[in-house]
This record gives structure tokens, C-alpha cells and sequence, in this order.
């Protein structure tokens, strides 16, 4: 298969992509770093990715941005922002993308656990994220040509809550994290929010 992974430079796009392996054929994407380049928070900029790319049987997206902070001190741009970046850029990839998509193909999301736990300061991302999960849920209705979307809701990374200097015995291994992505890819599930803890 042919496979977009956006964010393939990040802390879980690399190990998505170091899981694929040579099993399949992967274009990576990314924001400044991969040689093809996007912005998910732009149209224009994901157009432009799929005329580079052409056709594909997969995309995978491990990116988006949302702002962490306390919910009295998040401003109309903070709030704008999460939903722009990773809200509406990754529907937008799906929007966008399933005419890209050949027939059986398939697309796999990111959200994150704090949709289901929450904690102080993730009101804008706990936000995009269970929309992220509802959004899959529906979408995956109305696929067209067999075409399947999941969203995988990553628990905590063992490597970000190190940089994050948080108790990384709370985490999950990102080679984990990165295997629901590769089942999302390869199996059969539609419609799915795949939790990625084991
Ligand atoms: N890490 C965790 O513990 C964890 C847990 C749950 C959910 N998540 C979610 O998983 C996603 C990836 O997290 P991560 O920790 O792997 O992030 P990361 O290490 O910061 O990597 C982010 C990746 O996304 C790319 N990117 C940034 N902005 C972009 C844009 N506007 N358009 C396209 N690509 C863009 C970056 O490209 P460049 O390198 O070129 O800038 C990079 O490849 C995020 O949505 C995050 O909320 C993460």
C-alpha cells in the first residue's frame, strides 16, 4: 500500500513509520521538516499535498496542535487555534482527501486520552479531541467506495511525559502507541476510537 503519514517527523509519526516498515510504501509529510511539506490548519496547503502525492490507499495523521492552559486564561485565539489546527485540519484532511483515496482505502486520526481523562488546563484540547472521536464515528457512515476512518486516542506518551518532566510510569511505550495505527491501517475496523494502550 501506498501511505501519508502527517507528522512523520513527530514523537508518534516516527514510530508509526519506523512500524510500517518496508511493508508498505510510506510518503512522509510534515509541517517544516519532511521533504513534503503541510500545513493540516491550511486547504490550500493539503491540496497541494495530495497533487504531490497522488493517489495513496492510506493516510495516517499524527499531528495537530491544540493550546494546553487554564480555561479562564485561553483566549478567543487559543480556542481558535486548537480547532483549526486539530480539529478542522484533520477533517479537512478527510474532506479533502477521500477523492485522493483509492477504492478500500483507508484514514486514521488523532485524538488523545484527555477526550475521555481529562485534566486541568486540557479544556481546549480534551474539546477537539472528543470532537475528533465523534467526528470518526459519524464519518465512517458515510465513506464512500470501502474506504474506512479511525481515530486513535493515544493514552500519554512514555517519551513526551519525560520531556514534559511528568511520572512517565503513567505512560504508554510509543512502539505501542504506534502498533493501533498500523492495526487501523491494516485491518478491517471502521469507525473505531482505538485507545492504543496495548
Ligand atoms: N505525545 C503524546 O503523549 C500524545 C498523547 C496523546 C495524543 N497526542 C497527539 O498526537 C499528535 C502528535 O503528537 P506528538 O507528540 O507526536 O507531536 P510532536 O512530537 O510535536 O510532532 C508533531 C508532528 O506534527 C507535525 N506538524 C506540526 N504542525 C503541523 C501542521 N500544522 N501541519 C502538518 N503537520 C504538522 C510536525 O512537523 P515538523 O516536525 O516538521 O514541525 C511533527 O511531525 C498531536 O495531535 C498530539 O496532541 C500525543
Amino acid at each position: 500500500m501506498k501511505v501519508i503519514v502527517i507528522g512523520a517527523t513527530g514523537t508518534i509519526g516516527r514510530a508509526i513509520v519506523q512500524a510500517i516498515g518496508n511493508r508498505h510504501e510510506v510518503i512522509p509529510v510534515s509541517f517544516s521538516k519532511s521533504v513534503i511539506k503541510a500545513d493540516i490548519a491550511d486547504k490550500t496547503s493539503i491540496i497541494t499535498m495530495f497533487k504531490k502525492t497522488g493517489r495513496v490507499d492510506g493516510v495516517i495523521s499524527a499531528a495537530g496542535l491544540a493550546k494546553f492552559g487554564p480555561m479562564t486564561s485561553l483566549t478567543d485565539a487559543d480556542f481558535a487555534l486548537s480547532l483549526n489546527n486539530k480539529l478542522m485540519g484533520q477533517v479537512n484532511l478527510v474532506r479533502l482527501g477521500i477523492e485522493h483515496l483509492n477504492d478500500n482505502g483507508s484514514i486514521t486520526l488523532t485524538s488523545g486520552i484527555l477526550s475521555r481523562k481529562p485534566m486541568k488546563g486540557s479544556t481546549a484540547i480534551s474539546l477537539v479531541n472528543s470532537a475528533l472521536e465523534g467526528f470518526g464515528r459519524a464519518a465512517a457512515l458515510e465513506m464512500p467506495r470501502g474506504i474506512r476512518i479511525n481515530v486513535v486516542s493515544p493514552n500519554w506518551v512514555v517519551d513526551t511525559l519525560k520531556a514534559f518532566n511528568m511520572d512517565p510510569a503513567i505512560g504508554t511505550p510509543v512502539e505501542t502507541v504506534a502498533r493501533a495505527y498500523v492495526q487501523a491501517l491494516e485491518g478491517s475496523m471502521n469507525g473505531e476510537v482505538l485507545d492504543a494502550i496495548k
